[in-house]
């Protein structure tokens, strides 16, 4: 039977329709007990100690969660642990030393599987390097790598002897580089001499010198080298060759050191509402016990799986869905360095069917371009070996889902939607694949014991339907802390929106809108803050907006990203130049390569529009709403608090090239 919402529907659903989970996936899942909801609820918080079983503790916690100063949470707190023993020794202490850990596909086609022995050997000597160079428990180290093996080693090796790791996007420019280090205080940085993009070797080490030079502390410097002869480079007087410090360390082991739960595992710079990225802070046995839960209850990661992630570890997602969830785990995680259309459009489907892939979780980005491409790629590829496939980074609408559902799953994989941030450590709103039901469009209900809520402005919970701002109302082990900027900041951006702490009432603010339907299942809309999704990856409209005003002769800029058609996640600078200053090629320039200069290639503008004025509310708030429904050619929202609309016409000529 058929009803309204399309229940219960069979192979040939119209786009949208709801689907239970494929019962050949419940049989063997590792959750399907649908009384896990109630189960949570009913005793939480302690409900989080099944989190918290999935890792090995050198001391026992005594506390579950501790809320006295909230919404300074702590969890697990009295526990000790170490990450890399987690992720490492007890594999190796089950048997399992031979057991891949990690399965590297390089762009040239290269491939390097390391087992856990290998990956433990490697992550012993280069914590016994790093120690050498003066690294001491809570330094922070700063990683500067492209998607190299060497990467989660470091981060492993950090991890082992305590020292919070700070990852910096290997495609981030010098000038973001050393704002983070500057901000982290990091006065060790693990670089390489470069890599290569689209077969051509580019260079990374120049990046990191211009970064070391406009840092304010001493920086000592581990270099990889990735390119051998491709790209000679010089390793100076403060800095040392990875593969020397690793010789000269050679068989050495580390005890791993026990941490706090509390002790914070890493930093990770995400942008924020101001041009200052904030330093996001994750702990030890928190973060380290929702990375394995959620990689285990959502991802249905099985030791014996092969699993692909294919994000960057740059970016939190490939922190805890490449390296921590599925390592501590002992799963074998895979890791691409290339670009899905590099050389072909085979490519990342011949590496899911040589490496008989079970999970595979992407970005909807990745998979509106696998749709634009068509079906052809994936199907002449036998990806019969896939279990389960998920999407993080940004909606996704119901069609790339079908599409997604259909020729890459094969019509018998179910779909998460996971949505989460750097924030949330983890997953907090997806459907249970063993449990729930899916619904194209909608990432699913909040996970158990996470209490989503949409509120409105006045932090009222709205009507089920109704779209507002998307909250979590309890605290969960996988939150960030605080920032490393301050905790003044890390309330102001995400606690005083919506708590009441007169009434100890703590409400997290995601910045993002969405609306919850009658069965509790929650659309994410998109952000409602000063923060854009290029290519899954969040930039900080500030952050760029800054870097255009300082090109010279710019006197005003907004930037939104596209979101429909072909230019779909495409940057666009909407710029108004001083007066006598002229719409010229050569400030295009300026104003694209300042952009490269003060982030990165990942921010730069593909079409700079030239304005005499930017839309303005009366009381001079730059509209970007508006913006953006012209940069996608939708239907203008509310324009009544316009102070000049006569100029989105204009720009609405402009776009379309009348
Ligand atoms: O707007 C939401 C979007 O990505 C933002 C978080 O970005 P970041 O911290 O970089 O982490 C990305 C990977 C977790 C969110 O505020 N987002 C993430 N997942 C989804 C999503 N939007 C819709 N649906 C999702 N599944």
């Amino acid at each position: 039977m058929v009803d309204r919402n399309g229940w219960g529907r069979g192979r040939d659903d119209p786009i949208g329709a709801r689907r239970r989970p494929p019962p050949a996936f419940v049989e063997r899942a590792n959750a399907a007990d649908a009384e896990r909801y109630e189960a949570f609820e009913e005793n939480w918080p302690d409900c989080w100690e099944r989190a918290a079983a999935l890792l090995a503790w050198d001391r026992a916690y005594d506390t579950v969660l501790e809320d006295e100063d909230a919404p300074f949470y702590r969890w697990f707190t009295g526990g000790e642990l170490n990450a890399s023993y987690n992720c490492l020794d007890r594999h190796l202490e089950a048997g399992r030393k031979n057991h891949a850990a990690i399965r590297w596909g390089g762009k040239q086609g290269e491939s390097r599987t390391y087992t856990y022995r290998e990956l433990y050997v490697e992550v012993n000597e280069f914590a016994a390097a790093l120690r050498d160079l003066g690294v001491g428990e809570d330094d922070v180290v700063t990683l500067y790598l492209p998607m190299i093996p060497e990467l989660p080693v470091a981060m492993l090796a950090c991890a082992r002897i305590g020292a919070p790791h700070s990852v910096v996007f290997a495609g981030f420019s010098a000038d973001a580089l050393a704002t983070r280090m500057n901000a982290a205080d990091s006065e060790y940085l693990v670089t390489c001499d470069g890599y290569y993009r689209r077969g051509d070797a580019f260079n990374q080490k120049s990046k990191a010198d211009n970064a070391r030079l406009a840092v304010d502390q001493g920086v000592r410097t581990v270099v990889v080298d990735r390119l051998g002869k491709e790209l000679p480079h010089v390793v100076g007087d403060d800095e040392c060759d990875y593969d020397a410090v690793r010789d000269a360390h050679a068989g050495e082991t580390v005890d791993p050191v026990s941490r706090d739960a509390e002790d914070m595992l890493f930093l990770m710079y995400t942008s924020g509402t101001t041009g200052q990225p904030k330093g996001v802070v994750h702990t030890t046995g928190g973060y380290l016990a929702y990375a394995a839960w959620t990689s285990h209850a959502v991802l249905d990661v099985k030791p014996e799986d092969t699993y692909w992630c294919a994000a960057d570890i740059g970016w939190i997602t490939g922190h805890t869905y490449i390296v921590y969830g599925p390592l501590a785990l002992g799963t074998t995680t895979m890791m691409y360095e290339g670009t899905p259309d590099y050389p072909d459009r085979d490519r990342l489907w011949e590496l899911l069917e040589r490496n008989a892939v079970d999970v595979f979780y992407t970005a909807p980005t990745a998979i509106r371009a696998f749709t634009k491409w068509g079906s052809q790629y994936p199907e002449r590829h036998d990806l019969s070996s896939l279990r389960l496939l998920g999407t993080v980074g940004e909606p996704i609408n119901p069609r790339a889902w079908e599409w997604y559902h259909k020729h890459v799953g094969g019509g018998t994989c179910p779909v998460v939607d996971t949505w989460w941030q750097t924030e949330t450590g983890g997953v907090v709103v997806s459907t249970l694949p063993g449990i729930d039901d899916m619904k194209p469009g909608a990432a699913g209900p909040p996970l158990p014991g996470i209490d989503a809520r949409v509120v409105d402005a006045a932090g009222d919970e709205v009507e089920a339907g109704d779209a507002g701002y998307l909250t979590l109302q309890k605290p969960w082990p996988g939150m960030a802390r605080t920032l490393y900027d301050g905790d003044d900041r890390f309330l102001d951006e995400y606690w005083r929106r919506f708590s009441d702490p007169e009434d100890d009432r703590w409400v997290y603010f995601s910045g993002d809108a969405a609306r919850i339907d009658d069965d509790g299942y929650v659309t994410v809309l998109g952000r409602v803050d000063d923060v854009i999704t290029v290519s899954g990856h969040r930039l900080s409209t500030m952050e760029i907006e800054s870097a255009i005003l300082d090109a010279g002769g710019v006197a005003e800029a907004a930037v939104v990203a596209s979101t429909t058609g072909a230019g779909d996640g495409e940057i666009y600078a909407y710029v108004s130049l001083e007066r006598d200053v002229d719409p010229a090629d050569a400030i295009r320039e300026a104003i694209v390569s300042r952009v490269e200069r003060a982030i990165g290639p990942i921010a730069r503008p593909e079409e700079v529009v030239f304005t005499p004025e930017l839309p303005k509310t009366r009381s001079g708030k730059i509209m970007r709403r508006l913006l953006e429904d012209v940069t996608n050619g939708q239907e203008l929202g509310d324009t009544s608090a316009l102070r000049n609309p006569e100029i989105v016409g204009e720009l609405r000529a402009t776009i379309r090239g009348e």
